[in-house]
């Protein structure tokens, strides 16, 4: 099964418009257009309009962190979904490790969010990974499998929902999950969606790899069977290692 590569940057709290024109003029620079492969950066909120200015013209797409479920009203610092549609967002990153443990999104406010964003025209990243504890007690798929339960429900428009395989314990840390360890929890993942949406959704359905994702490990991750892309942070915001990542990623549509 052939499915093509989605890469996506998560920027985080990262970059003031300065800082963000210079990465984006050098993404411009780098990323040719026809490269066979999905990409996509998601910028802060405060960075959504300009840089989806910067991104006409290219294949990249923009996306966003985070959206709340509520379609407008007084939810103070909140973003709602018909807000990031109308600032041409294509993808929003939900269940992100950082939301999770910093902001202490439950499973039943994240699967509030996932539907607003499929129902608001969007495609969503939904992120899923386990603590190092919890992989040392030999618990990663059952913390994966309820996580996986408890954001997603069978009435989804699963045809836009892309999930990212991200263990915490490589989060931002240098250390990334080997290519064996990454593609059993893939292949685990592809077969719950395969349960929830059917088989066909189980093969077509892409699953990213994050953390620590690098140019110099972007090869031997992508060449895994299951892994149809990566969700990339710190590496994202040097226009050059973002760019390898991608190109090891359309390499490996030629295995
Ligand atoms: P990292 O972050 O590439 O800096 O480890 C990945 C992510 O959190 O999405």
């Amino acid at each position: 099964m052939s499915r093509r590569p989605f890469v996506a940057g998560n920027w985080k709290m990262n970059c003031t418009l300065v800082e963000a024109r210079e990465l984006m003029s050098g993404l411009r620079k780098l990323v040719q257009p026809g490269i066979p492969v999905d990409v996509a950066v998601c910028t802060p909120f405060t960075l959504l309009y300009p840089m989806g200015r910067e991104l006409d013209g290219t294949d990249i797409k923009l996306g966003a962190q985070n959206c709340y479920f509520e379609s407008k009203g007084a939810f103070t610092g909140e973003t709602s979904a018909a807000m990031l549609k109308a600032a041409n967002v294509e993808y929003v990153i939900i269940g992100h490790s950082e939301r999770r443990q910093i902001f202490g999104e439950s499973g039943d406010l994240l699967r509030s969010k996932v539907k607003a964003c499929l129902d608001g025209g969007m495609s969503v990243i939904y992120c899923v990974g386990e603590l190092l504890e919890q992989r040392d007690a030999g618990s990663t798929t059952d913390v994966i499998g309820r996580q996986l339960a408890e954001g997603l429900g069978d009435d989804l428009d699963h045809g836009r929902l892309t999930i990212a395989y991200e263990p915490v314990w490589a989060i931002g840390t240098g250390r990334t999950a080997t290519p064996d360890q990454a593609q059993e929890v893939h292949a685990f993942i592809r077969e719950r969606m395969a349960g929830l949406f059917g088989a066909d959704a189980g093969n077509t359905m892409r699953i990213q790899y994050g953390g620590s994702v690098k140019p110099g490990n972007a090869a031997e991750l992508m060449a895994c069977p299951d892994v149809d892309g990566a969700l990339v942070g710190g590496a994202s915001l040097v226009a050059e290692d973002f760019a390898s990542i991608i190109l090891a990623s359309a390499a490996a549509v030629s295995r």
